[in-house]
């Protein structure tokens, strides 16, 4: 077993676990799991990328260790993430014998968790799920939390569960084959942490942006594992998105969902469109007078220095307003935005201007 294996809990009563963090800690994953569960029939949920990278082996790991495996392999990409797929999944595993006691491994990125969490949630009632996040972004944030589901044609992640894994194993050393462009997408999210939650966190990724850029597996430990502590104290006081405090997750996101969507969900990955939603947010934050201008400088200059996008394709404005109305924070027709008023702070904020969402696009 890998040295520096660290482990966090995320308390949430009788729905509580644990989120791993190592590099190569991937080899323990037969223990981790038998700390954990009973079973012994593991439905390996992966797509086509992450099966010959991983999957295969991890399943083979289990074999050894006594358990049946069944992968069950989808196609590479938010397609996936659809009713026909969850469909596909549900019969398979009903034809493979899966049963209450077997649990569903995610092994992928947010797509494949989401996916695999969604079905989890709902084969047979509701099966143990584990997660074992392959991007960036799985490992800093969708992979924890419980928050599982599927797309409409017409709805990004409408149709879903609050479903929590009984366990994530987070092992940066798979970060080393996912593609640049995925990596720094997935630094997005990270830097939205600093940003909402911790300035002191937001200088360390000021200070360490080359160790970020040469994916430095120790700063990559420190990161995802701040991070995930992050996350897991917002969803510790806000389970189910009820009382506004897991909202703060969405800094940006009312800005870089329209965008998604406004791209057909092709042109731009999630954690860009975050980065573009994340300057338009600091920059409408300006407008109203809640921070400023050295405020909006700090933030885009380390976005660059991580090599995001920071100017938006050339959408329509006014399309892109509509858009946000579909937002999940929309409350009685009204938009409403995750908005900083420090590093480190930010609340939601209702009554904004759609002059100031307009200037603060276009500027
Ligand atoms: P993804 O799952 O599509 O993965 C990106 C690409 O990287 C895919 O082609 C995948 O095959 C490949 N890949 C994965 N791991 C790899 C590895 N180690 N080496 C090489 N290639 C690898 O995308 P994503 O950015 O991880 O996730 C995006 C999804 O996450 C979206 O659907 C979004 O809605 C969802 N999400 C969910 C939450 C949540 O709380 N549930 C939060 C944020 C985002
Ligand atoms: N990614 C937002 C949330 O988990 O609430």
């Amino acid at each position: 077993m890998p040295n520096d294996v660290n482990t966090t809990r995320v308390a949430l009563g009788d729905r509580s676990y644990d989120i791993q963090f190592g590099s190569g800690n991937r080899a323990g994953l037969a223990s981790f799991l038998r700390e954990r569960t009973d079973s012994l029939h593991a439905v390996l949920i992966t797509d086509a990328n992450v099966d010959q990278l991983y999957a295969d082996q991890l399943g083979d790991q289990l074999t050894d260790n006594g358990w049946g495996v069944h992968i069950l392999v989808v196609e590479a990409g938010e397609r996936s993430k659809s009713a026909e797929v969850a469909t596909e999944l549900w019969e398979t595993m009903l034809a493979e014998g899966a049963s209450r006691q077997s649990v569903v491994l995610a092994v992928g990125g947010g797509v494949v968790g989401d996916l695999a969490g969604f079905v989890a949630a709902t084969f047979s009632r509701g099966l143990d799920l584990f997660q074992v996040p392959t991007t960036l972004l799985a490992q800093v944030d969708s992979s924890v939390g419980g928050k599982v589901g599927i797309n409409l044609p017409s709805a990004k992640n409408m149709v879903g569960a609050f479903w929590q894994p009984c366990g994530v194993l987070v092992d940066v050393d798979v970060l080393k084959t996912l593609p640049d462009r995925e990596f720094r997408a997935g630094l997005a999210e990270v830097v939205k942490y600093g940003v909402i939650l911790d300035a002191n966190f937001f200088a360390y990724l000021e200070q360490h942006s080359d160790a970020i850029h040469a994916q430095d597996p120790s700063t990559l430990h420190v990161i995802v594992e701040r991070c995930c502590r992050l996350k897991a104290d917002v969803v510790e006081n806000d389970e189910r998105d009820l009382t506004g405090h897991r909202a703060v997750l969405n800094y940006g996101h009312t800005f870089a969902h329209a965008f998604e969507a406004a791209g057909n969900y092709g042109s731009l990955l999630h954690g860009e469109a975050v980065s573009l939603g994340i300057m338009c947010a600091a920059r409408l934050a300006r407008r109203i007078g809640r921070i400023d201008k050295t405020f909006v400088d700090r933030q885009r200059t380390l976005l660059e220095n991580l090599k995001l996008p920071l100017a938006p394709p050339d959408f329509d404005a006014d399309q892109l307003v509509e858009l946000m109305h579909h937002d999940k924070k929309v409350d009685g027709g009204r938009l409403r935005f995750v908005l900083p008023d420090r590093m480190g702070h930010v609340e939601l904020v209702e009554d904004v201007r759609i002059e100031d969402v307009l200037a603060a696009l276009k500027e």
